[in-house]
């Protein structure tokens, strides 16, 4: 088990467009992505894209937790999932933004828009290939880890970057949760636990 660091917004590793994978069956992925799995069980986190830790290779790992999961949603909770060489392909052109936070990025959360229903096709550790549809908030999730594989941290999708803010000053996110019944719970506590919501969203 090892815990890696995490490169943050700045440094060259995030910008570069990360190498395939010319074998994911190779020992030295495997190992890559159980370090990224232990990483992001560490932290707590959603998903992470291999430059995070300062390796450019395309490799993705995540997993759906059961109370990250968004009330009214229409989504399972989803094991582990490591993917080598994910291509992600919007199948419309629907767009929603989303509220997103990056563990590159500590501290900020931003409202991206992103393709609401996605094609996902990957490898496996085994070199098997796979193939997926998924939308909204998990299509989100796959658009923002693979957007790191070419070197797109998520304020470079932003098209108002009035939203984007500090995680201990949630505003504008706090103005639409109380609106929002499908935010991600993750995020609502957020704003359940900013203090000046009362005094600010009152009037
Ligand atoms: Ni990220």
């Amino acid at each position: 088990m090892a815990i890696r660091q995490i490169a943050k917004m700045g440094h060259p590793v995030l910008r570069r467009k990360a190498a395939p994978v010319d074998d994911p069956t190779d020992p030295d992925i495997a190992r890559l992505a159980e370090d990224m799995r232990d990483t992001l069980e560490w932290i707590g986190a959603t998903g992470i894209a291999a430059p995070q830790v300062y390796d450019s290779r395309r490799v993705v790992v995540y997993r759906i937790l059961a109370d990250r999961i968004p009330p009214g949603v229409a989504l399972e909770p989803l094991p582990w999932t490591v993917m080598v060489n994910p291509v992600v392909t919007p199948l419309s052109d629907d767009v929603g933004l989303i509220w997103e936070r990056c563990l590159s990025l500590p501290g900020l959360h931003g409202k991206v828009p992103r393709y609401k229903q996605v094609e996902i096709v990957y490898q496996t550790l085994e070199g098997e290939s796979r193939q997926r549809v998924v939308e909204d908030w998990h299509a989100m999730i796959l658009q923002h880890e693979c957007d790191h594989l070419d070197g797109i941290l998520y304020p470079m999708r932003m098209t108002d970057l009035s939203y984007l803010a500090f995680n201990a000053e949630p505003g504008e996110l706090a103005r639409e949760a109380e609106t929002m019944p499908d935010l991600d719970p993750a995020l609502r506590a957020m704003v359940e636990a900013w203090p000046a919501r009362q005094k600010w969203l009152a009037s």
